[in-house]
């Protein structure tokens, strides 16, 4: 590690993509305020998803990553985190099923409030303002003093943060997960989609699995397992302000980790590698990653990951390409072509949602189905052709039934889009689309694992 790293070390470099406040003084107390808070997380939780995230790496686990683009303070509710919850849930028992894999759960949920944007400001009839860059900077109304980045909105973040993982950990651990409670895992509109069949199916199987080892005499208050399960909190350490101010030192080990999430990542946006979101994210002892789009370099890459992992611990870094659909099958073989022959410990994880972003007809910024689809087909084969692992996935998705991407089994048009477009920044899968997708990443997950 850095000697001379610190949790503020970050403000000697230089950053981009984040806010200047008007206020710095607000801004001091708003940090002070932080610092004195609460961890969100514990040390021993991310430590515990780096060793479930090195089992990925090595293709005895697969890790399923999912959530908002951007959580908002609009759209807080307890039922829309039950949905997303659920549906999370849902997948992974599919995916559990195809691949007979333990599912590293990870939610984009509980902190992922802050985006970065390809232009600094934003123009509306002649009116140029800051763009709207999450709730955790500023608002997205269109106004002056909304676009005003406001220091206040971070400690609003840590409550809203707060309370979603309270609620989280509530469904994981309190019974919600069970898997005798599979069959009210299904939301209501899920129910006659055309996905609803075959989750039946699945569903009637482990029931039937569970009735016979209950007859065994094995049942959830034999096996406390059966009852919980592990969901992990992610996002990308966007906003270093609020990062610095929860970064604790674990007593039992003297390190400093980030607590805002067990799991942080930087974006394609922020990953100069002397810059300070690289500074920030390379001492801390969490789990991390970053994105790769298709302009990184193999040089960049290695840096990477000398810089951010040094001593090559495994399950420390994830890697979460996001090439698009066409791009992929270029770009791929060479990185993994270069972790094989530095002996370097990836998780390999595939992000279909963010090179694959266009613009329908009608205006909407939305994503195709089909071609998210084919950057998750085409990550497996690369990782196939070249002796690797597929370890995960990365899906921007919610539990609710909106129209943001296009096409799945459910035929969204462009002409739909209009109908229930909620999202805070980009197009998310509904419940439905990620549920479709699950059955076809288990399928893909099926044959890596029969091949190996
Ligand atoms: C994101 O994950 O929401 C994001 C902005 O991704 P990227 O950094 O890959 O563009
Ligand atoms: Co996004």
């Amino acid at each position: 590690m850095n000697s001379n790293w610190s949790r503020e070390s970050w403000r000697d470099k230089e950053v981009v993509q984040m806010p200047s406040y008007l206020d710095g003084s607000a801004l001091k107390k708003v940090e002070a305020e932080l610092k004195g808070y609460p961890p969100l997380v514990f040390a021993g939780e991310a430590r515990a998803l780096k060793s479930s995230l090195s089992e990925a790496a090595k293709g005895k686990a697969f890790l399923l990553q999912g959530g908002d683009c951007a959580e908002s303070f609009a759209e807080f509710h307890p039922d829309n985190i039950r949905d997303t919850f659920r549906v999370i849930l849902q997948m992974a028992v599919v995916l559990t099923f195809g691949a007979t894999l333990p599912i590293v759960k990870v939610g984009r949920m509980a902190g992922q409030f802050a985006k970065p944007r390809s232009a600094p400001t934003e123009t509306i009839d002649g009116l140029e303002l800051p763009s709207y860059r999450g709730d955790m900077v500023n608002g997205m109304e269109f106004t002056k003093e909304a676009r005003e980045p406001d220091p206040g909105r971070l400690v609003k973040v840590y409550n809203q943060s707060a309370s979603t993982l309270n609620l989280l950990r509530a469904f994981a651990d309190g019974g919600y997960a069970d898997l005798q409670q599979i069959h009210n895992w299904t939301l209501s509109f899920v129910a006659d989609s055309p996905q609803a069949e075959k989750y039946k199916d699945i569903v009637d199987r482990i029931q039937e699995s569970l009735e016979f080892m209950k007859a065994c005499g094995i049942d959830s208050n034999v096996v406390p397992n059966m009852r919980e399960t592990n969901f992990y909190t992610s996002h990308e350490a966007l906003l270093l302000n609020y990062e610095e101010a929860l970064t604790r030192v674990d007593s039992t080990t003297g390190k400093s980790y980030g607590c805002s999430a067990h799991f942080l990542w930087v974006g394609e946006r922020t990953r100069q590698i002397d810059n300070g979101h690289i500074e920030y994210l390379s001492g801390i002892c969490n789990p991390i990653g970053f994105k790769a789009g298709p302009s990184i370099t193999t040089d960049d890459f290695l840096d990477l990951l000398d810089r951010l992992n040094p001593e090559n611990e495994p399950g420390r870094i994830t890697v979460i390409t996001r090439m698009g659909s066409e791009k992929l099958s270029d770009h791929l073989p060479k990185l993994i072509s270069a972790v094989k022959k530095e002996g370097k410990e990836v998780l390999w994880s595939c992000d279909p949602m963010h090179a694959n972003t266009e613009k329908s007809s009608n205006g909407y910024k939305t994503r195709h189905f089909d071609k998210i689809l084919k950057e998750v087909k085409t990550f497996f084969d690369v990782h196939s052709a070249e002796g690797s692992h597929a370890g995960g996935v990365h899906f921007e998705m919610t539990g609710q039934n909106v129209t943001e991407c296009v096409g799945g089994a459910a035929q969204i048009s462009e002409d739909n889009l209009g109908d229930r477009y909620h999202t805070h920044c980009d197009p998310r899968l509904n419940a439905n689309q990620a549920l479709e997708l699950a059955f076809l990443v288990a399928e893909m997950l099926k044959k890596q694992r029969t091949a190996t």
